[in-house]
């Protein structure tokens, strides 16, 4: 596993040299030493490293550096650039290749990472979905992060992440892509029949509030399973769907600004609005669906989410059951759990 590229003050001197590069034109290899506390063979070396990694830095004898192009990479530094957050995202660890984003939020959010916290992978090797489920995608061509969060909520009203992540992201993917998003219960986003995120939200208890959340989001941008994987459903990308590729960066960053307004909105109002959010974002209300439990199954119209995150389904016996996460497998398009 690679180290994180990352922590939270732009330190690191690859992240320096770009810092100051992205402001300005040409750049002597002795002003970049000077102004950034280093020697020349240092600078020297990490420019070197750099353009490894993909950045065009052109040298200019007797001017110095430039930046002229920058990988299609998520790094911390680009994505500080871009955003408009107070504090999501504002920290950010990024893996060139790690496990899980997931997982290693979970580690970070136990050693006291700030609210906000953002880890970000291209790529990961143990991409975990719902029911111990694989994620897949290939470096690079997707979206893979995950969001730590700390509200001050009872565990009962942690499907409130999946609900402010799942309204934050229609709005972002219908503004970066162009293309219109829904929420399929509980916590897939569909363009007509095909997947095109994933959300696995986890969380540790303290014991009756939540400690931390770990918000972790898996976008097809610009890549989508040909075949689901058992259990899974049929996927698509952004890139087949609107027919073009996308700034992931712009993704995430526009992710990240929805995400914190509604946040904070609910630190004042309560939740209680995300839940309309959420249901005009919603693909299975008014549809009738089929819901598992074991081996039992219940068929009905569904109406919406309670409180809870509760699928209320309107049976064909004419009685109104509420079915909680957790317990409840749907049956919609494809087979599903949460
Ligand atoms: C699902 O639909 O089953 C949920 C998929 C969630 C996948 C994302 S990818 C980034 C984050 N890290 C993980 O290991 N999983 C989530």
């Amino acid at each position: 596993m690679m180290k994180p590229s990352d922590q939270k003050s732009p330190s690191r001197p690859k992240e320096l040299i770009l810092g100051t590069l992205s402001q300005r034109d040409f750049v002597s290899g002795e002003a970049l030493a000077r102004e950034l506390g280093m020697t020349r063979p240092a600078v020297w070396k990490h420019i070197t490293r750099l353009r490894e990694e993909g950045f065009i830095i052109e040298s200019l004898q007797g001017k110095g550096y430039r930046l002229k192009a920058v990988p299609d990479i998520l790094f911390p530094n680009l994505i500080r650039r871009e955003l408009k957050t107070a504090y999501f995202g504002q920290t950010i660890r990024h893996f060139l290749h790690t496990d899980s984003t997931n997982t290693q939020a979970r580690a970070w959010a136990a050693e006291g990472a700030a609210e906000g916290a953002l880890v970000v992978s291209e790529y990961q090797e143990k991409g975990k979905g719902r029911l111990n489920r694989i994620w897949q995608s290939p470096s690079g061509k997707n979206l893979l992060f995950s969001l730590i969060l700390r509200p001050d909520w009872p565990p009962q009203k942690a499907f409130y992440g999946t609900v402010l992540a799942s309204v934050s992201l229609c709005r972002a993917v219908q503004e970066i892509a162009g293309i219109s998003v829904g929420i399929k219960w509980p916590n897939d986003l569909y363009v007509g029949n095909k997947k095109l995120a994933g959300i696995l939200t986890e969380f540790a208890t303290d014991p009756d509030r939540l400690e931390y959340m770990i918000i972790g989001i898996g976008v097809n941008c610009h890549w989508a399973p040909v075949e689901p994987l058992p259990g899974g459903q049929p996927a698509t990308s952004i890139l087949k769907e609107a027919g073009k590729k996308i700034s992931r960066l712009l993704l995430l960053t526009r992710f990240l600004a929805h995400g914190e307004a509604l946040y904070q909105r609910s630190q004042s109002a309560g939740v209680g609005f995300l839940r309309e959010e959420w249901n005009r974002y919603s693909v299975v209300n008014n549809r009738k669906v089929t819901l598992m439990n074991g081996q039992t199954s219940w068929t009905g119209l569904a109406q919406g989410i309670d409180e809870q995150g509760g699928l209320i389904l309107l049976l064909e016996d004419g009685r109104r059951e509420t079915f909680l996460t957790g317990d409840i497998h749907l049956r919609f398009q494809e087979a599903d759990f949460f």
